[in-house]
């Protein structure tokens, strides 16, 4: 039995859903903890495209067990859609189970994440607009409505009267807007809850049930470290903790449970939304990993910025998920640049900084020092070995595991399940 975290080291989009889709053949549970629909998960399967915002990727596995955790917060409607799609595309839903203390993403959350980024003005997170942040502001002044809430009818009404007031006096006194009616907000949640109640349940009593059964668990993380909110770049940060130790209480395991850490790493920076991003390149290089990497948002379509390996992040990453091994992602779209970039240290004034500063306002300040690696013209799309790989794309994995002290196990040289190199002992 060993149970293990996938975690993203970077701002999210590290092509975890990739990395999970794989580690996931080896584990017979597959949880989420954290984070909402902000997240996008592409995975191809048998050459067909899922795109997930929350439902795990375990799901493409039908006789896996998939869980959405309590630490979530949810979109009872996105998520019904997301399992309709599934459903169309013929995935089973009966090893799916969903906790009743996942807090739900509510209609004024969405519109309080637009208003709130609108009054910030100059200072904006560029968030999803998914409503993320402010569900997570209700459940941390205890008036969040629970998936639990859903099954009983009148608790919910009772909830969702009283948040509903508090809401509505907001949204018309501090931003003059229309109120939600009750009635029309309830009815269509009871709704969706009718249709998720058959999911719906204490979820860590399962999973300690299974974890004493001997079975596989993986956790899977959304978003990634730079964007947690007390280890990432605050405040351009998500809502919730992305971190490794944050599986235990987003999912009930106690944290002496987790045997593995794996960090998931592109094999250059990318980011969306605002915020400091050291080694960003707004020229032609970092525009040709864009084109290459396809580095648009599943969530949002936006455009990401792309730059170059930040080792000093990665180094931080690693130190606060307690990361055990490395997936490398995305080797393949570093070619056709002569020389890679990769930032070694940062210079401020005459210092030079080999860790990441703490103080995100020194992070905006900085200036990378890069260590300049030879580039590839070959397409690495069908290596399959270490060794098939060019001696400068080894020479790439080689520095950052001597960097970092930590081994690169998997090598992701394409978008496809196979297209993946496995090194030492990844399972
Ligand atoms: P929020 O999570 O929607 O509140 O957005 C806060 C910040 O996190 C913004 O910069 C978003 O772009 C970023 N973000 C949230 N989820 C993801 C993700 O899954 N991938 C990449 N960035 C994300």
């Amino acid at each position: 039995m060993t149970v293990s975290a996938v975690i993203g080291t970077q701002w999210g989009d590290e092509g975890k859903g990739k990395v999970v889709d794989m580690m996931a053949g080896q584990a017979q549970v597959i949880v989420r903890f954290q984070g909402g629909n902000n997240a996008g998960h592409t995975v191809i399967a048998e050459g067909e495209k899922f795109e997930l915002h929350l439902i795990p990727s375990g799901i493409l596995y039908p006789e896996k067990k998939t869980v959405m955790g309590g630490g979530m917060v949810v979109d009872p409607w996105s998520l019904l859609e997301e399992i309709d799609e599934l459903r169309q595309k013929n995935i089973s839903f009966d090893n799916f189970f969903l906790s009743d203390c996942a807090h739900l993403v509510l209609p004024y959350h969405l519109i309080l994440d637009q208003l709130e980024e609108e009054m910030r003005a100059s200072q904006k997170l560029g968030t999803t607009s998914r409503g993320i942040g402010p569900a997570y502001v209700d459940k941390a002044a205890r008036r969040g409505l629970r998936m639990g809430d859903l099954l009983h009818r009148e608790r919910l009404a009772a909830r969702l009267q009283a948040a509903l007031s508090y809401h509505n006096n907001i949204l018309e006194k501090a931003f003059g807007r229309e109120p939600y009616s009750y009635q029309e907000l309830f009815n269509s949640l009871w709704e969706a809850g009718q249709r998720l109640a058959p999911y719906i349940g204490s979820t860590t009593l399962l999973l300690d049930r299974w974890r004493q059964e001997g079975l596989n668990i993986l956790f899977e993380g959304a978003q990634g470290t730079l964007l947690d909110i007390d280890h990432g770049t605050y405040p351009y940060v998500t809502s919730s903790n992305t971190v490794a130790g944050a599986a235990g209480p987003g999912a009930g395991l106690g944290p002496g449970r987790i045997d593995r850490v794996i960090g998931v790493t592109k094999a250059y920076q990318t980011r969306v939304g605002e915020g400091p991003f050291p080694t960003e390149d707004p020229g032609p290089e970092g525009d040709k990993l864009r084109k290459d990497g396809g580095e648009y948002g599943v969530t949002t379509g936006r455009p990401r910025r792309c730059g170059w390996l930040d080792l000093p992040l990665l180094r931080h990453a690693c130190r606060v998920n307690g990361v055990d091994w490395l997936a490398l992602t995305k080797i393949d779209v570093l070619r056709g640049h002569p020389q890679i970039r990769v930032a070694t240290g940062y210079q401020v004034g005459e210092d030079k900084l080999e860790e990441m500063p703490t103080d995100t306002d020194l992070l905006q300040k900085i200036e990378p020092v890069y260590e300049m690696l030879p580039g590839w013209e070959e397409d690495l799309i069908n290596c399959r070995t270490f060794e098939d790989l060019p001696a400068n794309a080894q020479q790439y994995v080689q520095f950052i595991e001597e960097q970092l002290g930590l081994p690169i196990q998997l090598i992701g040289v394409g978008p496809q399940r196979q297209q993946i190199i496995t090194r030492g002992d990844w399972q």
